[in-house]
């Protein structure tokens, strides 16, 4: 069925105000890669078909085993809108309108249209409980990621200096807080344990600046839960495919029974 032969109600609205820019707001609706990983609650995969100034199609598989669907996503940004269409899967035709307004340098008012190829009133309405449930959840994760990421865009990047150092306490101590956060010269790093081993590593991930303190460690890489992007701990090489690497981290070595984090040369 073409897309004009569709009939759509509007099975509801989800309204909320969302604390982040707008400009920080598109670069998300744009950032297609985020979806099954910031939004692993919701989506198992995302693969890009193609994108384009005004936005993407991607194959996106939601958790729960329904198969694959084809969504785009065409954006007007003069006029503060897009649209995401289901172009096939389970609900094709499903147009999602969202509108945004600038309502402060950092808060911005969305709201988003459920519009559904479906005219039984009872199934219409269950659906657009459904809806609001999930975007709610998503708009959550998508405010704590761009809250996070403004905050640490304000910040500027630093570097170690060589030779600073941390005495982050008796190995017993370290070994028993581990993975163990700690800042040196401001910036902030992890040590973690490898083969035996206690090894530091940068927690602010290279690519958009992603929140690595928490994330797991799986055969020695750390895995950024914005995008999915991984990293060799020991190294700080990407290990899937992108030209980043972390941030040099401090060498960690153990004197008279202490733990010392110590900037490279
Ligand atoms: S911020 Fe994108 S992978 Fe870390
Ligand atoms: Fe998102």
């Amino acid at each position: 069925m073409g897309k004009s032969e569709v009939k759509l109600a509007l099975a509801g609205i989800y309204a909320r105000t969302v604390e982040a820019s707008l400009d920080r707001i598109w670069e998300n609706v744009f950032d297609w890669e985020h979806l099954d990983h910031l939004h692993e609650s919701s989506f198992t995969r995302c693969e890009l078909i193609e994108r384009d100034n005004a936005g993407w199609r991607v194959a996106l598989t939601f958790k729960g085993g329904a198969p694959t669907q084809i969504i785009e996503l065409r954006a007007d940004r003069v006029n503060g809108q897009y649209v995401s269409t289901t172009l096939a899967g389970e609900g094709a035709g499903t147009e999602i309108r969202v509108m945004l307004t600038p309502l402060a340098q950092h808060r911005t008012g969305v709201q988003v249209e459920f519009h559904l190829p479906e005219s039984d009133k009872g199934r219409l309405a269950r659906l657009a409980e459904a809806y609001r449930a999930t975007y709610e959840r998503l708009w959550d994760e998508d405010e704590a990621m761009m809250r996070h990421r403004e905050a640490a865009l304000a910040h500027p990047r630093r570097t170690v200096p060589a030779g600073a150092s941390i005495d982050l306490g008796t190995v017993a101590a370290v070994r028993n807080a581990l993975p163990l956060g700690f800042e040196l010269s401001t910036v902030p790093f992890r040590v973690v344990e490898l083969d035996g081993a206690l090894v530091a590593h940068a927690t602010t991930c290279p690519h958009w600046l992603g929140p690595l303190s928490d994330a797991q460690v799986e055969h020695g890489a750390v895995r950024c839960p914005w995008h999915g992007y991984s990293f060799d701990v020991r190294s700080g090489r990407c290990l899937s495919g992108q030209a980043l690497m972390l941030a040099a981290a401090p060498t960690v070595t153990v004197v008279n029974g202490r733990v010392l984090a110590v900037g490279r040369a």
